[in-house]
């Protein structure tokens, strides 16, 4: 399904019936950084089951809401609740959000993930500004007729991720002396975790970190024409010749310990955007 303009306009109309905010700054409150919603002062709060085409949340634990409201002094659009390729959802549906933040008047977006981490220096727990990324979902969310007033049919993709962000998010994490990684992100659908085959594979082809969502959501950024800052939680260590089992709840408590320090990273980044 093709999510087209006329969509979007109804979900603006929807949240314009009830607040004239003009965000600037949209965060995807993805792992890592749920937590940043209690940080928000918040304007208004709407259920995506009041808005018209958004995904229905079904992972619990993301409560599927967006908030307008100020943080760090700036307006944003927080969309609580992200949806992933993997529960069935189009691409098209797990990026609708975006799409509506940027009708709303984004011009920034923000997004986190859970990640494996591959690059061998690399540690659970650690911290990872995203400076590209591969996207191995065998799926794209441009993939359709193209709306022109929406993007280009061809976005250019040779920085996704912008540079001048990311030099921002270091000098961020310098001053609150919270170490930062960079490295590239590479996106499967999931919902399996890798091989060990395929972890060789992906470090082989430059990876640094490998995950299940943010790509799709970058993509339509960059077609709508927003700048993108990105981080990963590294919250297992993905070597291929030292693999153990993956543990589903060690993976998702490493994530919520990395949250205070990454909602800070994230607050002062903000700070210090213009
Ligand atoms: N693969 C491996 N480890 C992970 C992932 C993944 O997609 N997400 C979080 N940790």
């Amino acid at each position: 399904m093709t999510l087209s303009r006329d969509q979007i306009d109804a979900a603006v109309s929807a949240i314009r019936a009830r607040s004239a905010a003009s965000p600037e700054y949209a965060i995807i409150l993805g792992t890592g950084l749920g937590t940043l919603a209690d940080r928000i002062d918040a304007d208004t709060r709407i259920s995506y089951a009041d808005l018209p085409h958004f995904p229905r949340s079904t992972v619990e634990g993301h409560a599927g809401e967006l908030i307008l409201g100020r943080l760090a002094g700036r307006p944003v659009v927080a969309l609580s609740g992200r949806f992933h390729r993997y529960e069935g959802y189009t691409l098209q549906q797990v990026t609708f959000p975006v799409r509506v933040a940027r009708a709303l008047g984004a011009h920034t977006l923000i997004v986190s993930n859970a990640a494996g981490g591959m690059n061998p220096h690399f540690r659970a727990g650690d911290l990872m500004v995203i400076t590209d990324h591969i996207n191995l979902m065998g799926d794209n969310p441009l993939i359709g007729p193209n709306d022109d007033t929406l993007g280009p049919r061809f976005p250019d993709m040779c920085e996704p991720y912008s540079n001048a962000l990311v030099d921002l998010a270091e000098q961020a994490a310098l001053e609150l002396g919270i170490p930062l990684r960079r490295g590239v992100y590479v996106a499967l659908t999931g919902p399996c975790l890798e091989t060990r085959a395929e972890y060789r594979f992906l470090r082989l082809i430059g990876a640094d970190a490998v995950g299940m969502s943010t790509v799709p959501e970058v993509i339509v950024a960059v077609h709508a024409g927003l700048r993108v800052l990105g981080f990963s939680v590294i919250t297992d260590e993905c070597f291929p010749d030292a693999l153990r089992p993956a543990d589903i709840a060690k993976i998702i408590e490493t994530a919520n310990a990395a949250e205070p320090k990454l909602a800070a990273l994230v607050t002062r980044c903000l700070e210090k955007m213009a």
